[in-house]
């Protein structure tokens, strides 16, 4: 089968080579164009559109500041926040009487009479993974939504009508995204056949099988929005033309145009669904990244891109742009000129940013079984040279904080160009850095780790441990996280295969909140309720690479995602909702001094994690070899009596374990570094078609059919 599509790709790839229209030299282009497609089909679009609505915009400067110093949320978030909690409060009040169910208890006063003080706050966090997280993620968030009422289905609906904030990255960016985008969707109707949205049987780089003549257009049309972008004088990237592929999954053709050609991240702010604050506030989650450099995780640069702004707490940059005008060439943060540029946030753009993963693929592409041999060496070949072209670097030029005095890293405020790359490439595949930041007051975090960290693609907490590490390296101060155990010991006890709640009891966090010494109070620490991928009706561990799903696979995934968010339906735990009650409740509990209902208190005994600390953190950690030290720094002792979800006692997690390390050492792609998998390594030549001026680096012959190639190969998997 895989066969077979291979021919017929090869085949349509050497016609296309042929007629290619964007090989010829600029000037002949657009009768190229309309020879090659109005001679291919009657309903080939032959105009050339000079006005491409993905190409940014001209416009009058704003009064107010363009650029602004990362001290606190923006206004506007903090006014959607206050409004989007008018109704959370209401929402939380019910789902703590409905779902929940917590027994002597009355949500409503609790919450009413204590908001003056501080609104509970829930944030929810959607790793990435690919389409795997995005389907994963789906389903768990299904499970959440009081919109989708099959009363059969006992999940924990009404959990996110009382959530302030949702975070995704890379392919959970691609789940929140979606929604968002498209007024707020629910996933039931995202994944109906004729929402327009997630097709991915039809397979994202062939859009249309072997219809050629479809298949042209797609690309004539992609080519033609990313061209007239580098004409207009904008740099462009391999990451205008992934966003782009990438957009005709997440909108409806018929309804926008072209596959969002002119939507913008931006625009979420005039969708009705925005207007009236009825979704939960979206963050999506992206790294710095300069060519010819590693990212690790203590000093990574994490950006977070909100419907108003782009820019990052960590002292390096410590900046936000406004999105609008983010495509305006700015010294210092001022415009040099009364005009600005629009239209440069385009959403497509925005999550082919947030999920370069060119690179990462040819870093796995020699481990993953998945995929055939065959299909191996021709990935491979065709990734060498944009690997060496950093592209998995998505290109910003302007670069909005160039010569800014707020960051102190010289390499993104001296550099023209901000590059940005996948938010997963620091090993943090759990967006809770927006949510961990103080001003933001989160109560309570649930993180659904949709990973595939072991050799079975499950995860295994990982991303928790790199989190919890970097508040102790200088990026990280003043963001408090919850102590988690290491690796080994999320494996070993399989807190890897059932939920976990990390930070209990705020008065044992003392210790964190001493070493940051940035005015927090413990209970101003989130508690975080980890939620791993697990198995529970469907084989959901599939590769992050896997590019097609067809409508049995979606909606597997779906209910499976579904089952992680509820137990199974509450099988796994009669008292799960009521446990998940007690969980959002504990922070305001403790700022009031309350004590925890009996019933509570079984529940916490079942669920968290309870370490000791026998020593100050900052006396060892911050250095590289941080996960072993972290080991040593708690004598763990768990006081539940679960050691593990009922269902899933098969496989032994130790040795799992070992066999995901011989595979880790196997794709070593940064020799000497300890972070194997948590350094990409970087192209070392910078002059890379990111680098290079305005269309001529995209438009060049080869690169074009190189990035055919891997776009087609893309499709078979
Ligand atoms: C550019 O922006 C102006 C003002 O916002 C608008 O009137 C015009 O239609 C825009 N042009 C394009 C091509 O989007
Ligand atoms: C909590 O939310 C309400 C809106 O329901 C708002 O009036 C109040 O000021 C908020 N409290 C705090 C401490 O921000
Ligand atoms: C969930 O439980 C209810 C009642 O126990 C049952 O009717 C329903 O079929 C279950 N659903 C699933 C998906 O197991
Ligand atoms: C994009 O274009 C479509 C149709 O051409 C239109 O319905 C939609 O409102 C536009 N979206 C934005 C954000 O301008
Ligand atoms: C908010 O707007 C959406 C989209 O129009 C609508 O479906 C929803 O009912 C509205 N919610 C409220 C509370 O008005
Ligand atoms: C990253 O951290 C290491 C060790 O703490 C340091 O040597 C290095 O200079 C840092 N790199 C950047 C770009 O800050
Ligand atoms: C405005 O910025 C451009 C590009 O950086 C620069 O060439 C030009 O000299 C600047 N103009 C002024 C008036 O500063
Ligand atoms: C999925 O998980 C199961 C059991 O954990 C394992 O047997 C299977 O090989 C995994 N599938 C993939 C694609 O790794
Ligand atoms: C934190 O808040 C609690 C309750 O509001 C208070 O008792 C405690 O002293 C505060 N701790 C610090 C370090 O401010
Ligand atoms: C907090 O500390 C107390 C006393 O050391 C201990 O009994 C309890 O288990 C700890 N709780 C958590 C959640 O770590
Ligand atoms: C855990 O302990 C509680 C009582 O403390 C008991 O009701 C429950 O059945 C135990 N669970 C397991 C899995 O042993
Ligand atoms: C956990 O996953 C990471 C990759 O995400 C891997 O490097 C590490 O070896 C794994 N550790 C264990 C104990 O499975």
């Amino acid at each position: 089968m895989k066969i077979c599509k291979l021919l017929v790709l090869a085949f349509a790839l050497e016609v296309l080579a042929i007629r290619w229209p964007w090989e010829d030299d600029p000037t002949s282009t657009s009768t190229s164009i309309q020879s090659a497609t109005s001679s291919a089909s009657s309903t080939a679009r032959n105009e050339v559109k000079q006005d491409n609505p993905y190409v940014p915009n001209a416009t009058d400067c704003p009064d107010g500041d363009i650029v602004r110093e990362a001290i606190d949320i923006h206004d506007k978030e903090k006014e959607y926040i206050q409004k989007r909690q008018e109704i959370t409060n209401d929402n939380l009040a019910s789902f703590l009487l409905d779902v929940a169910q917590l027994s002597n208890f009355n949500a409503l006063s609790f919450i009413d009479d204590n908001k003056n003080k501080h609104n509970i706050t829930i944030g929810l966090a959607f790793s990435g993974g690919g389409y795997r997280a995005m389907l994963s993620g789906a389903g768990e968030l299904l499970a959440l939504d009081n919109r989708y009422g099959d009363l059969s289905l006992k999940g924990l609906g009404g959990l996110l009508q009382s959530s302030s904030y949702i975070s995704g990255l890379s392919g959970g960016s691609w789940l929140v995204g979606s929604l968002a985008l498209n007024d707020w969707l629910t996933v039931a109707e995202a994944a109906l056949e004729d929402s327009g949205i997630w097709e991915l049987d039809d397979l994202i780089f062939n859009p249309s099988g072997i219809n050629v003549v479809k298949t042209v257009q797609y690309y004539y049309a992609l080519y033609q929005a990313v061209n007239a972008k580098g004409n207009a004088g904008f740099e462009t990237s391999i990451t205008d033309v992934w966003g782009r592929a990438l957009s005709y999954q997440f909108f409806n053709e018929d309804t926008s145009d072209y596959g969002g050609e002119n939507v913008t991240w931006s625009s979420i702010q005039k969708s009705d669904s925005f207007a009236n604050h009825s979704m939960p506030f979206p963050l999506l989650i992206a790294n710095g990244r300069t060519p010819g450099t590693l990212i690790i995780n203590e000093n990574s640069t994490v950006f977070e891109i909100t419907p108003y702004e782009l820019g990052s707490w960590d002292p390096s940059l410590n900046s936000f742009v406004d999105l609008n005008y983010m495509g305006t060439t700015l010294d210092a943060g001022r415009p040099n000129s009364s005009q600005c540029v629009t239209n440069f946030d385009n959403a497509g753009f925005i999550l082919g940013t947030l999920s370069s993963l060119f690179n990462q693929a040819l870093v796995r592409v020699q481990s993953d079984s998945d995929l055939n041999f065959a299909v191996q060496k021709v990935l491979e070949m065709s990734l060498q040279p944009f690997s060496e072209n950093n592209v998995d670097i998505a290109t910003y030029k302007p670069n909005p904080f160039y010569n800014i005095e707020n960051g102190n890293l010289k390499s993104i405020v001296s550099d023209p160009v901000l590059h940005l790359a996948d938010g997963g490439e620091d090993s943090q595949n759990v967006p809770l850095y927006p949510l961990i930041q103080s001003q933001r007051g989160v109560d309570i975090i649930f993180a659904y780790d949709n990973s595939a960290d072991t050799e079975s693609k499950w995860p295994n907490g990982t991303s928790l441990v790199h989190t919890f590490q970097r508040q102790f390296a200088d990026q990280g101060l003043g963001t408090p996280f919850p102590y988690v155990p290491p690796v080994s010991e999320f494996v070993s006890k399989r807190f890897n295969e059932r939920p976990v709640f990390f930070g209990c009891d705020a008065a044992n966090l003392t210790d964190l909140v001493e070493y940051h010494d940035s005015g927090v109070n413990e209970t101003d620490i989130p508690l975080v309720v980890y939620m791993p991928h697990l198995h529970h009706l469907f084989e959901s561990n599939k590769s992050t690479y896997k590019m097609s799903y067809d409508k049995e696979e979606i909606a597997g995934m779906i209910q499976n995602g579904f089952e992680v968010s509820s137990r199974g339906n509450y099988s796994d735990d009669r008292a799960w909702p009521t446990c998940v009650g007690c969980a959002i409740i504990r922070r305001q509990q403790e700022r009031l001094g309350q004590e925890q209902s009996d019933e509570c208190k079984k529940c916490f005994q079942s669920y968290c994690w309870v370490g000791k600390i026998e020593d100050t953190p900052q006396q060892s950690i911050g250095s590289f070899n941080t996960v072993g030290l972290t080991a040593l720094l708690f004598s763990r002792s768990l006081t539940s009596n679960e050691s593990g979800s009922s269902q899933s006692s098969t496989s032994s997690g130790q040795s799992q374990s070992q066999s995901s390390l011989s595979q880790t050492s196997q794709i070593s792609v940064a020799p000497g570094s300890t972070f194997q998998t948590s350094t990409i390594r970087a192209g070392s030549s910078l002059q890379s078609a990111t680098s290079s001026t305005s269309s001529q680096g995209i438009g060049s012959k080869s690169t074009w059919n190189g990035l055919l190639m891997v776009l087609s190969v893309f499709s078979l998997f």
